[in-house]
């Protein structure tokens, strides 16, 4: 599909992508070069103490001084607008799939990275670390985001607590709600509302949070949600509603954004739909295979998310103040039932959840399409099996920024156009709920007075974080 505009690049120096290319993808990579550092360190302080693995840890600490001078050379090219270099054969997926798309790119002299796509060069650059730690012997299985992934879960224990409490306090309301449909779709709008701020606190974006800041973002509850309203500038949670009140004992699938709170916001939406609603009766997450995009869910970042609400020690010794009782007995309520989903297959991964990262059973698995930079309007031609299988769900649940950019296929799209146009020939394939905080400049499907009030309000709209689409499109 040939979207009619052009899309996103940093050759426009007030665009959100060169923003990204001059200051954001520096940080996250002197980010994993740190990263790297501790972790040769502690090897280090290891191979001191234990004789018999010296040797063994002295590898892995020659494999990681490689690892860095490789980041720490992107660097430098990425800064000086060097030439992309192609994706090493690494035994992974899509690596002749992304250089393809480079010789295309080199042909137009686009292939650099101020000038490539953003869309692209993006997703080029989780793909290409990936191929760093690949082809590594020690490192292959090394996640460089997880320590940073699992340090702002550990600090989200405040909202945690807080939402676990609601749902202990729905299940006192479950005849209710069983007999009053109206009642029903209030507790929606709550859940879906939950799900889309969760989005908000994704790492890549916000690299620097207080505590404050983030227990400010993830703040449930009427009050804030009222506050937070205004901010949603698209809103189809009505038509969402009437969608899913029209199921029975149907399947949802969630395609994942960031691990940690949002992936919890996610899990308990899913929990409301199956629990409460007989509209929902089997859920199906997709997650990221490589560590995408800094804080993406990884099939090891599905199965640990679980365990660690199940451990009554993870969140309470790092919340302040510490939880009641009560709390930690609903939140070991709630995150009981969503491993007895998952045991039970009423939750499921698109993937085996003992997958390792990248690599082998994974090229038989629906999820190798989503580190992909291809739009979502030429799913059916690069991914049939995939949309083959969303075909059949009764509701496709997109979270997050870059599942919208990909939507929307990160064109510079007019605000005005309608949500279904920007969708290309994907729309009508099968009922999509997007769920997404504005953190790139794609933006459409937007009403002519809220674009004008937001635009006089606030500028920044399309990129800070602060306001949020609610995108709903029926299958046709
Ligand atoms: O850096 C690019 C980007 O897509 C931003 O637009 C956004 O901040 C982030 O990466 C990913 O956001 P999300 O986790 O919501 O997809
Ligand atoms: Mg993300």
């Amino acid at each position: 599909f040939q979207a009619p505009f052009p899309p996103y690049d940093p050759t426009d120096e007030l665009g959100f992508s060169y923003e990204t290319v001059v200051k954001r993808w520096p940080v996250i990579l002197a980010g994993i070069v740190d990263q790297l550092h501790r972790e040769n360190h502690t090897f280090h302080v290891q191979a001191q103490e234990d004789h018999a693995q010296k040797q063994a840890l002295e590898n892995k600490i020659t494999e990681g001084k490689a690892i860095i001078e490789k980041i720490s050379k992107l660097k430098y090219d990425m800064a000086r607008d060097h030439v992309m270099e192609p994706i090493p054969a690494d035994g992974e997926l899509h690596a002749d799939f992304y250089n393809t798309e480079l010789e295309a790119l080199a042909k137009s002299s686009r292939n650099t990275w101020f000038k490539a796509p953003w869309l692209y060069a993006e997703c080029y650059l989780y793909r290409l670390l990936r191929s760093y730690f690949a082809q590594s012997t020690h490192w292959r299985n090394f996640d460089p985001f997880h320590s940073q992934k699992l340090d702002v879960f550990t600090k989200s224990g405040t909202s945690i607590y807080g939402i676990a409490t609601i749902m202990h306090e729905l299940e006192a309301e479950r005849s209710v709600l069983e007999s009053d449909p109206e009642k029903l779709k209030v507790f929606f709008q709550e859940m879906i509302q939950m799900c889309l701020w969760g989005n908000a606190t994704d790492l890549s974006l916000l690299t620097h949070m207080s505590l404050v800041d983030i227990e400010k973002l993830q703040s449930v509850g009427k009050d804030m949600q009222a506050a937070r309203k205004e901010f949603i500038m698209r809103d189809d949670q009505e038509k969402a509603w009437k969608h899913i009140s029209t199921i029975k004992d149907g399947r949802v699938d969630f395609v994942l954004d960031n691990a940690g709170f949002e992936l919890f916001t996610d899990l308990v939406f899913a929990d409301f739909l199956v629990t409460y609603t007989p509209y929902v009766s089997k859920v199906v997450f997709h997650p990221k295979l490589i560590p995408w995009f800094v804080s993406d869910v990884t099939p090891p970042d599905f199965e640990e998310t679980i365990k660690s609400l199940l451990d009554p020690s993870f969140l309470s010794s790092t919340t302040s103040p510490p939880p009641s009782a009560d709390q930690q007995q609903h939140l070991q309520q709630l995150a009981g039932r969503l491993k007895r989903y998952v045991t039970e297959g009423v939750f499921s991964l698109s993937v085996p959840i003992e997958t390792p990262l990248g690599g082998g059973s994974a090229l038989e698995s629906l999820a190798g399409f989503w580190t992909t930079p291809v739009p979502y309007w030429d799913m059916k031609t690069y991914d049939p099996k995939l949309w083959d299988s969303l075909k059949d769900s009764d509701l496709v649940v997109l979270k997050g920024d870059l599942n919208y950019r990909k939507l929307t296929g990160d064109i510079q799209w007019p605000p005005l156009t309608p949500f279904d146009e920007a969708l290309g020939p994907l729309a009508g394939s099968f009922p999509l709920l997007s769920l997404r905080t504005n953190k790139a400049d794609v933006a459409v499907g937007l009403d002519e007075e809220v674009l004008k009030k937001t635009e006089a309000k606030d500028p920044k709209w399309r990129v800070n974080g602060k306001f949020a689409l609610i995108s709903f499109l029926g299958k046709t």
